[in-house]
């Protein structure tokens, strides 16, 4: 959703400070913002994988070249800790905001790719799946070591798998013999386990599920969204934008839901059409995508009353992109 996400930005007088909180190891939408704005004093790229934080590092390296004026950092940190690391580069740069912020949650290809990370329902691998390799947590500790009722928690709530009581006994019958140690014995077990059903799609359907549960837990991505999603708008400046990318449902209602509750006096459900603040007869936004599209509060303004999702052509060019969503606030 490149194209959206540069209409977001552009439509700022000036971009002179902007944060990506997901670098990534190609740095699409920072090189994009970056070429962009000549105008950009401060670019600041954050990412918690070191190897997306060290490919994504060396591109925006590469950009530099032709732009003096820009002052690039690249920290290997997790999002949620924004506040410390506007305020490690400059005090002044906190307390002012930056312009722009930027999350495109969720995993790149390629740590999908890399079958070592134990992402991938279809490559062989530990059951690690933690973002950040100094974490301590694995995939393997939740399936072998956890209370039989977190892991039905967790594949109930994070994957929302309708199977998950049979899945959770297996799991937990799975330890009398030594336990679960690769994704290939987890896929086999998810594939005893589906009923007839769906042949292939089905049990893929449901390891997607449970890979995403346990990729969830294993990294506390929904506590860590909302605590990020809050301390991103903090780092705002007056008439600064945070944008959001979410990919599944999950992750989409928590943006939603705390983008109401930051701009103030939200309905607690995340239910836009009661919300006492959202004005159909907006005119002043000029060319805005979503001028009939905005939820305001006493903090900020919410552009967003539904997401953008991606074009046919991009869902066509890319499928991963299909389940995303793009959710945009502005601070007043
Ligand atoms: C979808 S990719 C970003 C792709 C990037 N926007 C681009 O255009 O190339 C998501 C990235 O976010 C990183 N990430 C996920 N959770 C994070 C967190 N809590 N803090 C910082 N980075 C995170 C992942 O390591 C991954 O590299």
């Amino acid at each position: 959703m490149l194209g959206e996400v540069l209409h977001v930005f552009r439509r700022r007088p000036r971009l002179r400070s902007f944060v990506d909180c997901t670098l990534g190891f190609a740095a699409g939408h920072s090189s994009a913002v970056i070429e962009m704005h000549r105008e950009l004093e401060v670019y600041v790229g954050l990412d918690v994988d070191p190897v997306a934080h060290e490919k994504g590092r060396a591109r925006i390296e590469g950009l530099l070249k032709g732009s003096e004026g820009l002052k690039a950092y690249t920290h290997l940190r997790n999002f949620k800790y924004i506040k410390s690391v506007l305020a490690g580069i400059d005090e002044d740069l906190l307390k002012e905001g930056v312009d722009g912020v930027l999350m495109d949650l969720g995993m790149s290809s390629m740590q999908v790719d890399r079958s070592e990370r134990g992402f991938s329902v279809l490559g062989e691998g530990p059951l690690d799946m933690r973002m950040n390799p100094q974490a301590s947590l694995k995939a393997e500790d939740i399936l072998n070591s956890w209370p039989e009722d977190e892991v039905g928690r967790i594949l109930r709530e994070y994957g929302e798998e309708s199977n998950w009581r049979s899945l959770q006994r297996k799991i937990v019958q799975a330890r009398a013999d030594g336990g679960l140690r690769s994704t290939s014995e987890l896929v086999k077990l998810i594939r005893s386990s589906s009923t007839g059903f769906g042949g292939r799609q089905g049990w893929i359907k449901t390891a997607t599920r449970v890979f995403q549960a346990l990729r969830i837990a294993v990294n506390d991505e929904l506590q860590t969204l909302e605590d990020a999603l809050y301390a991103c708008f903090d780092s705002l400046s007056s008439g600064g934008r945070l944008a959001v990318i979410s990919f599944h449902s999950l992750e989409d209602r928590i943006v939603k839901k705390t983008f109401l509750d930051i701009i103030g006096n939200g309905d607690e459900n995340g239910n836009f059409e009661n919300f006492k603040g959202w004005n159909k007869d907006e005119t002043d936004v000029g060319e805005e995508l979503w001028s009939k599209q905005r939820v305001e509060g006493k903090h900020g303004i919410v552009l967003t009353k539904r997401p953008i999702t991606p074009s046919e052509e991009e869902e066509k060019l890319n499928c991963r992109c299909r389940s995303a969503k793009l959710r945009v606030i502005q601070k007043v």
